[in-house]
Parts: C-alpha cells; sequence; structure tokens
C-alpha cells in the first residue's frame, strides 16, 4: 500500500463504493487464551490498564472504550512483556472481546522490565466500509488507542514511560511502554477510571457554544500531545469565527464569520456539523509529505483529539471525533498557500447532545 497516493486518494470528493464484508471482530491469535491475573506488589497491572483503555467491558457488544472511525476497531494490540508483570516474559496477542492474552513467542533479550504495547492494524476492517477513505482513519485510531492506554496508565499511577509515535514503521504503527510502578499514586490531574470508561461519542446533533475557559482547555490538551500540527476552532453563536490559543492563554481570532457549513462540506457532507456548538480542528500533514510523516501526523492527530476529547468531557462538554476530510486544505480557505495546511483530524463539541450513536 502507497500512503502517499493512498492519502492524496482520500482527500478527493470521490465516494467509496459499497461495503465489503469487515472480517472478524479480533485477529484470531494463535494457541491457548491466557488469563491476565491480578498483579502482585510492584508489579505492573496489565489487566486494569488494559480493562480501561482496550478491553470490551460495556457487556453491549462494544469492542472498545476507544472511539473508532464507523466503529469498526481496527486497532490490534500485542504485548512485549519484561519482567514485573503478572505474566511471564514473552511475546503475546491481546484479545479484547476475553480480555485474555495468546503466547505468540520468546520476548527479545534486550527486553525492559514492565510491558509494551505495540499497535497495528486489521486494514481490511476499517477499507469495508471505508473504502479509499479508509488509511487516515486506521491511523487516526491507532493515535486514539495510544492515547487511551495513556490515559489509563495515568490514572493507575504508572504513567507511560515511552510514546513512540514517529510514524517510522509499518508494524507496529505505535508503541507505548509502561515500566514496573514505584508508587502507583495517580498522577495529580488524572482521569478517573470512570471518565475512561464513560467516555463516548455524543449522538448529533451536538448544540451550544462551550464557555471560553472550557474551550481554551481543550484547545490546551490537543496543543500540548500535537507533535507538528496546528490547532484552531470554529465556534458558532454570538459571533462565528476561527479561535486559536494565544500565548497568554487567552483565545485569539484567527479569521471572522462562519466556517461550520463549509467544515460539514469538507467532512462527507455531515451536515450535523455545521450546528456544533465549536470544532477543534488538528491541521498540517503537507500535500508532499512522505509516509512517515504522513503516519506521524494522523498518529499524534488522533492521540491529541483523544486527550481533547477526555477534556471535554471533565469540563461538562460533549464531543465526537470527526475523521474523514475532503478537499479540507484550511490554509488556502484562509488565503495562506495552498495544500499546506490540511485538515487531519477534529472534534466536534457542543454543550447539549442527543443520544450516543455510531456512524
Ligand atoms: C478517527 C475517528 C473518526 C471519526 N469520524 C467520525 C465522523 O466523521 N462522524 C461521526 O459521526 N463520528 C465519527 N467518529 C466517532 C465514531 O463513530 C465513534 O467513535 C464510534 O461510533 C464508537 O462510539 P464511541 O466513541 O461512543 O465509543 C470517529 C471516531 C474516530 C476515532
Amino acid at each position: 500500500m502507497d500512503l502517499v497516493t493512498a492519502l492524496a486518494r482520500a482527500r478527493t470528493p470521490e465516494k467509496p463504493g459499497p461495503d465489503t464484508p469487515a472480517g472478524s471482530a479480533v485477529r484470531p491469535w494463535p494457541g491457548p487464551a491466557l488469563p491476565l491475573s491480578e498483579a502482585g506488589p510492584g508489579q505492573l497491572d496489565l489487566g486494569r490498564l488494559l480493562s480501561l483503555s482496550l478491553a470490551a467491558s460495556d457487556g453491549a457488544g462494544r469492542l472498545r472504550p476507544t472511539p473508532s472511525a464507523g466503529a469498526l476497531h481496527p486497532v490490534d494490540a500485542r504485548l512485549v512483556v519484561g519482567a514485573d508483570c503478572p505474566l511471564p516474559p514473552g511475546r503475546y496477542g491481546y484479545d479484547p472481546l476475553s480480555h485474555r492474552v495468546h503466547r505468540l513467542g520468546a520476548a527479545p533479550d534486550d527486553t525492559p522490565p514492565g510491558a509494551t504495547v505495540e499497535l497495528s492494524a486489521t486494514a481490511q476492517r476499517t477499507i469495508a466500509h471505508y473504502g479509499h477513505r479508509a488509511w487516515p482513519l486506521i491511523l487516526l485510531d491507532t493515535g486514539h488507542a495510544a492515547a487511551a492506554l495513556t490515559l489509563a496508565a495515568r490514572s493507575l499511577g504508572v504513567p507511560p514511560t515511552a510514546l513512540d509515535l514517529d510514524g517510522r514503521a509499518e508494524d507496529p504503527l505505535a508503541a507505548v511502554h509502561f515500566a514496573p510502578p514505584e508508587t502507583a499514586q495517580p498522577a495529580v490531574g488524572a482521569p478517573t477510571p470512570s471518565d475512561l470508561l464513560t467516555r463516548r461519542s455524543a449522538g448529533p446533533p451536538l448544540r451550544g457554544t462551550p464557555p471560553q475557559e472550557a474551550l481554551r482547555a481543550v484547545l490546551a490538551a490537543a496543543e500540548a500531545n500535537a507533535g507538528d500540527l496546528g490547532w484552531c476552532a470554529a465556534v458558532g453563536e454570538p459571533q462565528p469565527a476561527l479561535v486559536a490559543s494565544a500565548p497568554d492563554g487567552t483565545l485569539r481570532r484567527l479569521a471572522a464569520g462562519e466556517a461550520r457549513p463549509t467544515l460539514a462540506a469538507w467532512a462527507a457532507g455531515q451536515a450535523w456539523i455545521a450546528e456544533a456548538g465549536a470544532v477543534l480542528l488538528g491541521y498540517g500533514c503537507p500535500t508532499d509529505a512522505d509516509a512517515p510523516q504522513i503516519r506521524r501526523a494522523h498518529l499524534r492527530a488522533g492521540f491529541a483529539v483523544h486527550m481533547a476529547h477526555v477534556t471535554a468531557g471533565r469540563h461538562g462538554l460533549a464531543g465526537r471525533p470527526v475523521g474523514a476530510w475532503q478537499q479540507a486544505d484550511l490554509g488556502a480557505a484562509l488565503g495562506a498557500a495552498p495544500g499546506r495546511d490540511w485538515i487531519v483530524h477534529g472534534l466536534a463539541l457542543g454543550t447539549t447532545h442527543s443520544e450516543e450513536g455510531t456512524s
């Protein structure tokens, strides 16, 4: 798969064809399913880490607590387990439905204590519905999963010691390493397990302009995790505008006027976006980006939007990620050079919303 060509095509107005079969929900890992036993003192609590991030937990057939374009969940997790874990060292495949692991082989000799979760994708799951638009979504989904793992670890007091979202490799696409805990005290301001397990994509329509303070916090959460992407938000009434963070922590106006109907048209014609209270936008990833840069931009955008989504929830806002963008050259629309600042990912926000739904 040539990612440069795939992204260029995903950005055109061409519509995907009819759905094809998505295949099995979970990658068929070989061998017997092993339980994730309870962690002893000084051990990394892998079972809890995965149940707060990647395990199917609500009994409603929802595959994972992380969001996923079309709820298709293409992201697979492999564990590289070292010392001080409730599993013998080795490589394992994780099954989110049974919350069990399958041993794949020995861990490399230099495996550090703790565990690394490697994320890869079964692309067919997303291709089945989104066709040629799938690849950017698969990368964004992987970024969301890496963020979900990071937040789960923070809520357990074992913050990740290494996060690889640099986009150099096709497999794994991303990796997060967790060292065994020294104290296991949740970090100050860390989300609670309930924040993580109750996060949902709010069903459209999402209405109501977010208060400035909440919007500033959401923008800051995205910017803190964004790599080299830029961030702004299109806000609605009473003064429709495009705003961004100012150095003093307030909001500055990038452009006056109503951007949301254009955003709705660019996001596969999803009309409800024109009514959203605000739409957070991550942009960059120029037309001449090579495959590692495309991977990095989308992994980072997914990661940042996930952080922003959980932050929005903690400020009482409803949020829904928006991932499929066509012809969304934000820079050109604002009068700058074309082909530099494409919208990579978004998060629709509101103070009210209808019931949860999927798209
Ligand atoms: C990368 C990505 C792109 C998404 N794009 C859209 C979108 O364009 N429109 C939409 O209504 N929902 C979108 N969603 C939200 C998903 O439909 C939602 O995450 C999924 O249905 C699972 O629901 P949950 O987030 O409540 O667990 C997107 C989610 C992700 C992670």
